[in-house]
C-alpha cells in the first residue's frame, strides 16, 4: 500500500496576487494588500496544520486499534474497473469489500456490473457517506453496508471479495477467506499478495492522478 503527500501553496496567496496585478493601480494600496496577503496565508498555514496533526491524531488512534487493518486510501476509478473486469464481475454476482472505505468499490460492482454488492468498514463517517451514495445512485435494493469488523463477519455468501489492506493483514483474512468462501469464489487484492496463495491472475495499471502502477491479484477459491 502506498501512501501519497500533496503539498500545495496557499491559495490565498494566488487569489491576492491576482487581484494586485489586474485590479489595484497605486503601489500604497499593493502594498497594503500584500500584508493582508501574508496574514492571510499565514492563518491559512496554521490551520492547515492543524487539520493535519489532528489527521494524524486519529491514525495514531487507528493504529492503536488490535483490529485496524488498513488506513483509508481509495482506490482510483480505472483500477476498480480493470479489478472488476478482471474477475469478470457480473449480474448475480455478491461482491463483498473488506475495508470499503467510501463504498466507491461495492457502488461501481453495482452500477456498472449489475452485481449485488455489500461493504464492511468500521468507520462511522465512511459508513454516513457510503449510504448517502448508495442513495445518491438509487441502489438501495442491491448495495449495502455494514458497519462492522471485518474480522467479525459471515463472508459465505460472496461470490466475489475484493480487499485493499496491509500485506500483514491480508494474512490475517486469509484463513477467514479459506474457510467461509465457496469453491469458485474469486477474491481480489489491490496492490499487495496474499501470504502462501497463488495467484490466478495478475494485473498492472497505470493511473495518472496517483502517477503510479496499481498491481491487481486475482485468486480463485479451490
Ligand atoms: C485502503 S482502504 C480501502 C477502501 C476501499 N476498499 C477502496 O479500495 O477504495 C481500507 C479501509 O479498511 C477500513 N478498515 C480497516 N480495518 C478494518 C476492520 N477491521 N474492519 C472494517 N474496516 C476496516 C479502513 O477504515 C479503510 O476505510
Amino acid at each position: 500500500m502506498v501512501v501519497s503527500l500533496n503539498l500545495s501553496i496557499p491559495e490565498p496567496v494566488f487569489t491576492v496576487a491576482l487581484m494586485m496585478r489586474f485590479v489595484v493601480p497605486k503601489l500604497q494600496s499593493r502594498i497594503l494588500l500584500a500584508s493582508f496577503s501574508l496574514v492571510v496565508s499565514f492563518v491559512y498555514l496554521i490551520e492547515r496544520d492543524r487539520e493535519i496533526h489532528a489527521e494524524n491524531a486519529q491514525q495514531d488512534k487507528l493504529l492503536d486499534h488490535p483490529r485496524w487493518l488498513a488506513p483509508h486510501v481509495p482506490t482510483p476509478p480505472e483500477v476498480i474497473d480493470a479489478m472488476l473486469k478482471l474477475a469478470t464481475v457480473r449480474a448475480g454476482d455478491i461482491l463483498y469489500d473488506l475495508g470499503s472505505g467510501d463504498g466507491r468499490i461495492i457502488i461501481r460492482a453495482a452500477e456498472k456490473r449489475r452485481a449485488n454488492a455489500v461493504g464492511i468498514e468500521f468507520d462511522e463517517e465512511l459508513c454516513n457517506v457510503t449510504r448517502l451514495a448508495i442513495r445518491k445512485h438509487h441502489l438501495e435494493g442491491r448495495v449495502r453496508v455494514i458497519q462492522g469488523d471485518i474480522l467479525e463477519q459471515d463472508l459465505s455468501e460472496a461470490s466475489v471479495v475484493t480487499a485493499y489492506l496491509l500485506p500483514k493483514s491480508l494474512g490475517k483474512i486469509a484463513p477467514l477467506l479459506q474457510t467461509q468462501l465457496k469453491k469458485g469464489a474469486r477474491v481480489l487484492s489491490v496492490d499487495d499478495e496474499i501470504p502462501g496463495w497463488k495467484f490466478t491472475k495478475r494485473l498492472n495499471v497505470w493511473e495518472n492522478s496517483t502517477a503510479r502502477n496499481w498491481w491487481v491479484f486475482l485468486y480463485v477459491i479451490r
